[in-house]
């Protein structure tokens, strides 16, 4: 059974994907940072589908971490052959007046560095080159990249520009080596994540500036991701979904 890495797969988005994944025949690693509890559960509802996944803890800004990640995905049964970069974190909402360089650097070191060094352990496992039969990864970017998220988090967007280049690049690098690199830019969507950025509504209350009116449910996101991963997008690297309702 092939293993899909989720980061970031004990709620919103990731929890969303790792349960599509697993219902498609995947055995998921469900990596989270803190709440050990969410991705237990997420487990066990995946088992509870028949479906097969376990729980990795791991913040993918510290290296060290992702290493010990990746060497435990190793010691499981079955190959990793799918990556979904979906970890990403962002702070409350300001002006880039007040950001300070410990908080530009606490969003890169999630977002940019920690999508960078799983994808480098992918590779590593994946790549023809290094004996790996192939495999796909995606990057789970924002339209905050788009639109530059001005007075609410410029360095949020930013990051997420980076990841963009990132897939861009990395496609191109290892597209001989049987690995397909995609990206998918959701736009509004109803996660825990806005509480973050201090405003729990803000689904909500921007709804009605979505061309559809409305703001994405998880599994809207978790649908492109998986056939970006699947055979059913055999031909597509390089390429970023915009999954926004129009935006
Ligand atoms: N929600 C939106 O409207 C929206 C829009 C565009 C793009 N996105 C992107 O979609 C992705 C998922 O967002 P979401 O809304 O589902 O987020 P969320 O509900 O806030 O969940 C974030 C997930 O990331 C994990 N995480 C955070 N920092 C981590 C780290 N350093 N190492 C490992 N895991 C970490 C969290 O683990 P714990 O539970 O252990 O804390 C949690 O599983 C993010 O990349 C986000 O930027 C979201």
């Amino acid at each position: 059974m092939n293993i899909a890495l989720v980061t970031g797969a004990s709620r919103g988005i990731g929890r969303a994907t790792a349960i599509l994944l697993a219902r498609q025949g995947w055995r998921v690693a469900i990596n989270f940072a803190r709440r050990a509890d969410d991705a237990l559960s997420v487990v066990a509802e995946i088992e509870r589908q028949g479906g097969s996944a376990f729980a990795i803890q791991a913040d993918i800004s510290d290296e060290a971490q992702v290493m010990a990640m990746f060497a435990e995905i190793d010691r499981q049964p079955g190959a990793l052959t799918a990556l979904v970069n979906n970890a990403g974190i962002l702070f409350q909402q300001t002006t880039l007046e007040q950001l300070t360089a410990e908080r530009i650097s606490r969003v890169f070191a999630t977002n940019v560095t920690g999508s960078f060094i799983c994808c480098r352990e992918a590779v590593k496992r994946m790549g023809y080159h290094h004996g790996g039969s192939g495999g796909a990864i995606v990057n789970v970017s924002s339209a905050a990249a788009r639109t530059g998220a001005p007075g609410e988090y410029v360095d949020y967007a930013a990051s997420k520009g980076a990841m963009d280049t990132l897939t861009k690049g990395l496609s191109l690098e290892v597209a001989a080596q049987g690995i397909r690199v995609n990206g998918v830019r959701p736009g509004f969507i109803y996660t825990e994540m806005h509480a973050d950025g201090g405003e729990a509504q803000r689904v909500d209350r921007l709804a009605a500036n979505i061309p559809m009116q409305r703001g994405g449910q998880p599994e809207e996101i978790a649908r492109a991701i998986a056939w970006l991963l699947s055979d059913e997008s055999s031909y597509i690297t390089g390429s970023i979904i915009d999954a926004a309702g129009g935006r």
